[in-house]
């Protein structure tokens, strides 16, 4: 579904991704481990086109898009829930979920709206409040709730789980697995990273710009040199 090959992107003269490879294919839910500044947001802007790349290319669905505007990507069925959260505080919580799916012709809107609200009860309960009033697990749901009402073919996560409890953390995980078996395919950031890799099906871990090494979800687990350097995180 996805293939990015030796991408580079850079800010002003500092090079940050500095030849990134890696795929996802159709139904796969793949984490992006490494530590802070090794480039993961940075590579998840490219992909959606808000970050400008110098070199390489990213082939969706067997077209080459890195051309292409970000709203243009969106409407192909790249979606980013980027880092940060970014709900628009002063609108309600449907409102939030109305735009993200404002670019949608088709005519599944309103049971995607109750696919949401059934993912995360809370929201419903709330849906009449501003966004910018509910707690930051609650926002964070939100965020990945009007992600999906774009009706995303491939989802990119951005630490969606950055600064939760570990109860919500777990909420907001099973609903990454939940969203994978309704088949999205998902493309997981995280820091903690025995969490992100216990949902995976595969792992690519990133140092300094650069794809250090890959496996499968359960290898990466028992790996030593995950073990070393993240397993402790989160
Ligand atoms: N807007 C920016 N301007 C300049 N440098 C940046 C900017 N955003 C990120 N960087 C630098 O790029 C590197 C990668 O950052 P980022 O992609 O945010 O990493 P990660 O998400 O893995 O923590 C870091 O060294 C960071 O300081
Ligand atoms: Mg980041």
């Amino acid at each position: 579904m996805l293939d990015i090959s030796d991408l580079h992107s850079a800010y002003g003269r500092i090079e940050v991704l500095k030849g990134v490879s890696l795929h996802v294919a159709a139904g796969e839910v793949v984490a992006l481990i490494g530590s802070n500044g090794s480039g993961k947001t940075t590579l998840m802007r490219a992909l959606s086109g808000v970050q400008p790349i110098t070199g390489g290319s990213i082939v969706f669905l067997g077209e080459r898009i890195d051309r292409l505007p970000s709203h243009v990507r969106v409407r192909r069925g790249i979606v980013h829930s980027p880092e940060g959260r970014h709900v628009f505080a002063p609108l309600s919580v449907e409102d939030n979920l109305s735009l993200g799916s404002y670019l949608r012709r088709d005519g599944d809107v309103e049971k995607d709206r109750e696919r949401v609200y059934a993912m995360f009860p809370v929201l419903q309960e709330k849906r009449h409040l501003l966004a910018g009033g509910l707690s930051g697990g609650q926002q964070q749901m939100l965020a990945i709730g009007r992600a999906l009402m774009g009706k995303p073919k491939l989802l990119l996560l951005d630490e969606p789980s950055l600064g939760l409890s570990p109860r919500l953390v777990d909420q907001i995980l099973g609903a990454i697995a939940a969203m994978k078996d309704a088949g999205v395919t998902i493309l997981l950031v995280e820091q903690n990273a025995s969490a992100a890799l216990e949902i995976s099906d595969r792992g690519y871990i990133i140092e300094t710009g650069r794809i250090a090494f890959s496996d499968g979800a359960s290898a990466l687990l028992s790996d030593p040199r995950v073990k070393n350097a993240y397993l402790g995180l989160g």
